[in-house]
């Protein structure tokens, strides 16, 4: 099972009654997102955090610096500020987000949130017990992403979203803040959403082709060294055959990612630590290689798995 920590912990947590630092950032799907396309609307961090209202008239979340259109495979970064004025101010105040852009026309994510190894987030899938978002990813807070301590009113964190390759039409944004008082109880926090949409810019002079890889390229898209999952970027300039694999150091085959033949665009896609056959793989060093067909490029990744 996917993350079976981060779904686990809270419901332990709550079975006991007690509450305890939650290291690993939110559960997915709290971000508060509006019903879209079928898909229902999503609870909020209320869910655990009560006590207070959301969106309460002490503070606000807001996205910051979004383009009025987004170009197609573009790289934007975003802000995200969460203000919240405390009376009084607790010791030691804690400040977490989550967010996730998605399509109007189909419910399902739209572009990919990129993490660069400097960033503390993680990007999250949809917990297994919610199918009808098995189609999204979450981009949020690590423990190291919180700002701990820091009295405010603002906080901001800074946010890559690579826009959709081609015309996903109308995206939306879901944001969910949380200015927790950090009594390591999840009662007595403070909760803000936010809602923002952008529609694609009228692309038909593509200038964007210049910035973007002109051969398939291999990045790394979650933190690394990793524990239950790592994910990759995958960029394919055009419409390709490539083979995503993992081996160990002694050049065996680990487990097959992909192996098929893609559109052009930007994938991400999961390893979860485990071999072929499901077992665990051992804490170490291993390798992710990306093969094209067509393009003679071989693009390897080094990766390391804890336990
Ligand atoms: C399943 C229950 C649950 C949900 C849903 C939940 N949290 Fe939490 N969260 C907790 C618990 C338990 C803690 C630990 C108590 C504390 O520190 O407040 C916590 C702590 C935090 C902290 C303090 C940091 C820390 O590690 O102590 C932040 C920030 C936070 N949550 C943000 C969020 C945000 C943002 C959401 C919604 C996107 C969310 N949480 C949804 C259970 C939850």
């Amino acid at each position: 099972m996917r993350r079976g920590i981060v779904r686990v912990l809270p419901l332990l947590l709550a079975a006991a009654g007690v509450a305890q630092a939650y290291p690993f950032g939110p559960p997915p799907s709290k971000t508060g997102a509006v019903a879209v396309a079928g898909r229902p609307a999503e609870p909020r961090c209320t869910d655990c955090h009560t006590g207070n209202p959301a969106n309460d008239p002490s503070g606000s979340l807001e996205l910051l610096d979004l383009p009025s259109a987004y170009e197609p495979g573009r790289l934007y970064t975003v802000r995200l500020r969460l203000t919240h004025v405390w009376d009084p101010p607790p010791i030691e105040p804690r400040w977490g987000f989550q967010v996730q852009a998605v399509r109007k026309e189909t419910g399902d994510s739209a572009g990919v949130w990129v993490v660069s190894a400097a960033d503390s987030y993680q990007v999250l899938p949809t917990s297994a017990q919610l199918p009808q978002f098995a189609r999204r990813r979450y981009l949020e807070h690590t423990i190291d992403g919180i700002h701990a301590g820091q009295p405010g009113p603002a906080v901001e964190w800074a946010l890559h979203w690579q826009a959709p390759p081609g015309d996903s039409g109308l995206v939306y944004f879901f944001a969910a803040g949380n200015s927790a008082n950090g009594d390591n109880r999840s009662s007595g926090d403070y909760i803000f959403t936010e809602v923002e949409s952008l529609p694609c810019a009228a692309s038909t002079d593509a200038p964007r082709a210049r910035s973007l890889p002109a051969v398939p390229e291999l990045t790394l898209a979650s933190a690394n060294p990793f524990r239950d999952e790592v994910s990759f970027r995958v960029w394919l300039p055009g419409t390709e055959e490539v083979s995503l694999e993992i081996f160990d150091l002694q050049g065996r085959l680990v487990r097959v990612l992909a192996r098929a033949r893609y559109e052009p665009g930007a994938y991400i896609l999961y390893w979860n630590g485990r071999n072929a056959g499901g077992v665990r793989a051992a804490a170490g060093i291993y390798l992710a290689r990306l093969t094209g067909v067509e393009h003679p490029v071989i693009q390897v990744r080094r990766i390391i798995l804890l336990r």
